[in-house]
């Protein structure tokens, strides 16, 4: 096994939860010490986007087939959309004399360790060059000015993180849930530049060492020791503009050569503990230049299949098309998690639940910018849908992984496919409220909810034919995660991500004995309930008043 594999496989094996003991973190945590939420650079140009909050007309519904949705024009307005929808504010919670921002991209703990770069090469409305997001105020950065535009004119979004930033909280599991963070946020990047009629292609032949170069990450001294960002994700959006093929080299020797402006703010925070195993992990997974299928936009007709269902004696008629009438602007940024659900809901209608799993599937819309076969599973903890029997239920997201799960889990799983509708299959009937309790932490969340679920991923052979791949398997996790969180909202529900579960348990449950499959994150769907002590103030409320 490769020293780097030998790495990661380390790296993960101890950063599990386990029953009698969780993964290595601070032993206490000094609230007032929090790392800055906001990073900004001093010195730098500030261009103000316009006002936040503007509606777009496409239903979450039409995102499903992103051919009958018009493209918006390119221009300051639509990018300041684009960068909003995505990572922007979308509310203040506020209680007592504590007030906290959430935003359209969940993040655990709160902690948003992503960060967002526009580039622009060549537009009207903007000078040419890399601007960073500040999502509290809803303005950019100027973080580089190029020496002219370049022939391929358009935009790209770039994202990074802040190990630290998660790290503060979480010690040396962070590195995983800034993972997810990033694939939570390609995903809310996706969906808010659907809703703008604009696909998106994520530049996966890109290095981690081009995009560093591309956003500035390399600037050490731009940087305070142990605060900087690493290189992630490039995506480049692709607007209606008259665009010629980027030419990757060419802008890559532009940055180098623009101006660049400004210093990252200190996070202000003490860096009490240390955690160097991050640092070892993510220098053993940084991505090199690859060559990845080529990417197009699917063209595809709409998918929308009625199909007849029968549990049973019962026969239901529904359909895998989203019934929700609400815009994509409103429930993008109506998301979040929920923090206790309801644990005596009505059962959660079978339509619903189908549709959620319908829309996790690699063919639909929301995965048209993911390359790869999936390499994500679903084993779900079925506690409150209609018509369902409560129980534990599978759905390989690539039917060529059907046999391999089938061989690795328990011999007395039945494996009955439940319908032709979707590849969802039965394993066990009973009641797995406690278990999938238990197995999350022992939060309420996993067991009060209509269903909770583990994402399993084929993850041995994945991290030996590229131990960098390990990161792009938590981000296939996040971009699930999002489209849950979001067609959960559509369906009248709220789901919440769970990074906290014990990962063996896990394994040991579904009868996964080595790293062939393993668990990487768990999400659930319910009935929230609400904090009725909160109050709930408007996104961008500061800026009417720091703008008047
Ligand atoms: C990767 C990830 C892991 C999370 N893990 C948990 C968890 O274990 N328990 C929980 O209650 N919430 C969890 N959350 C939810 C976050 O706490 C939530 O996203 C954050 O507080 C921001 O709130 P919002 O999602 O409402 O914007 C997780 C979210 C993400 C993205």
């Amino acid at each position: 096994m490769k020293q780097t594999t030998e790495t990661v496989l380390n790296y993960h094996n101890r950063t599990k939860h386990r029953l009698e003991r969780y993964a290595k973190g601070p032993e206490s945590i000094d609230w007032e010490d929090q790392p800055d939420l906001f990073r900004r650079f001093s010195g730098c140009k500030l261009i103000n986007l316009p006002k936040p909050g503007a509606e777009l007309k496409p239903l979450f519904a039409d995102l499903d087939t992103p051919e009958i949705i018009f493209p918006q024009p390119l221009n300051l307005t639509t990018v300041g959309l684009l960068l909003e929808l995505a990572f922007g504010l979308s509310a203040w919670k506020q209680y007592g004399s504590s007030r906290w921002a959430l935003r359209c991209n969940p993040s655990s703990g709160n902690l948003h360790p992503t960060e967002a770069y526009l580039i622009s090469t060549g537009n009207d409305f903007i000078e040419s060059g890399v601007y960073h997001y500040v999502s509290h105020d809803h303005s950019l950065e100027q973080r580089c000015l190029f020496n002219g535009n370049l022939p391929d004119s358009g935009i790209l979004i770039g994202l990074s993180s802040i190990h630290w930033r998660e790290a503060w909280k979480y010690g040396e599991r962070a590195y995983r849930y800034c993972q997810h963070d990033t694939g939570h946020a390609l995903g809310a990047l996706r969906y808010a530049a659907a809703a703008l009629g604009w696909p998106v292609e994520l530049l996966a032949e890109w290095s981690d060492m081009d995009i560093s170069t591309l956003l500035g990450l390399n600037r050490n001294d731009d940087f305070k020791l142990l605060e900087h960002e690493s290189p992630d994700i490039i995506c480049r959006i692709n607007t209606p503009v008259d665009r010629k093929p980027l030419a990757a080299k060419n802008l890559l020797e532009t940055s180098q050569s623009g101006a660049w402006f400004g210093k990252a703010d200190s996070l202000r925070a003490y860096h009490l503990y240390k955690w160097p195993i991050i640092d070892e992990v993510a220098n053993a997974v940084s991505k090199p230049t690859t060559s990845e299928p080529e990417w197009q936009a699917v063209r595809r007709p709409p998918r929308m299949v009625e199909v007849s269902h029968s549990v049973g004696n019962r026969c239901d008629q529904y359909t895998l098309k989203s019934s929700c009438t609400k815009t994509a602007t409103a429930i993008i940024r109506q998301r979040r998690s929920a923090q206790q659900f309801d644990g005596k809901m009505a059962p959660l209608p079978m339509t619903d639940f189908y549709r959620m799993l319908a829309a996790v599937l690699p063919t639909t819309a929301a995965f048209e910018l993911w390359r790869w076969p999936a390499k994500i599973h679903l084993f779900i903890f079925v506690h409150r849908v209609d018509g369902l029997t409560p129980g534990l239920y599978a759905l390989p997201r690539d039917h060529a992984a059907l046999g391999k799960l089938q061989a690795t889990t328990l011999a007395d799983f039945d494996w009955q496919k439940v319908d032709d509708a979707i590849p969802l299959y039965h394993l066990y009937s009973g009641n797995c409220r406690q278990i999938a309790k238990t197995l999350s932490c022992h939060q309420p969340i996993a067991s009060d909810s209509a269903f909770s679920l583990a994402m399993v991923a084929e993850f041995g052979e994945t991290i030996e034919s590229a131990p960098w791949l390990y990161r792009r398997l938590f981000w296939e996790c996040g971009l699930i995660g999002q489209t849950l969180y979001l067609e959960a909202e559509a369906a009248g529900v709220r789901g919440t991500g769970i990074g906290c579960y014990f990962d063996d348990s896990v394994h040991e449950l579904l009868g996964i004995k080595d790293s062939a499959f393993q668990s990487l994150y768990h999400f659930t769907v319910g009935k929230p309930l609400e904090d009725k002590r909160l109050e709930t103030l408007p996104a961008y409320g500061h800026l009417d008043l720091q703008r008047l």
